[in-house]
């Protein structure tokens, strides 16, 4: 199913009016039975090359706070709202997240995990439809219903390229403390250590 979704959004090129200079299209990946989903902004460089979510230095924090977690990257799904590159790494525009929102919307669907992280301001906003900033958003509990109503909590946190900015304790005890959360309501075995060690 998580084919036949890529498969049309291949056709359908969402991102085309948009952007037009990109190495691969970076669909998502991971389980597609996955407990738990990570949603973040768009592909960087290393995703545009390899056509794999979160693989460069971001990518690599997230994979350190998922062992954090107690889990490996192969048992959760991780997706992007755009899913091709922006020139120069740029934020997404409104309407470049609004053209390729709904896909994500499916894919959430289609997953169906029990709750979901977003990653910084963009994924947040596209998912919560919020206007809110990052430091009321995150640490709290919200919930998106899909398409065909399936309803999925959501605890918004940093994204890691933010934390690799601004490296401190007190971001990364934060981030810890978000994703603590949804190992709980996971029911997953409570980790001794903390992300980012
Ligand atoms: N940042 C993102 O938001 N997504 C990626 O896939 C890589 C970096």
């Amino acid at each position: 199913m998580l084919d036949e979704l890529r498969a049309r959004y291949e056709r359908d090129a969402p991102h085309a009016p948009f952007i037009t200079s990109f190495t691969n299209i970076v669909f998502g990946d991971g389980s597609p039975t996955a407990r738990l989903m990570f949603i973040g902004e768009a592909p960087g460089e290393q995703e545009d090359l390899s056509g794999v979510p979160f693989v460069g230095r971001a990518g690599q924090l997230l994979e350190r706070m998922i062992n954090a977690m107690g889990l490996q990257r192969k048992d959760v799904y991780i997706a992007n709202v755009l899913k091709v590159r922006p020139p120069n790494n740029a934020t997404p525009t409104i309407e470049e997240s609004k053209a390729s929102a709904p896909y994500l919307y499916e894919q959430i669907d289609i997953v169906a995990p029990e709750a979901i992280v977003t990653l910084g301001l963009p994924a947040s906003r596209t998912i919560l439809a919020t206007e809110e900033s990052m430091g009321r958003l995150r640490g709290l509990w919200s919930s998106f219903r899909a398409p065909s109503g399936l309803e999925v909590p959501v605890m918004p946190t940093y994204h890691p390229a933010y934390l690799l900015r601004a490296y401190t304790t007190e971001n990364r005890a934060k981030v810890w403390s978000d994703l603590l959360k949804v190992v709980e309501r996971l029911g997953l075995p409570l980790p001794k250590r903390s992300a980012g060690e």
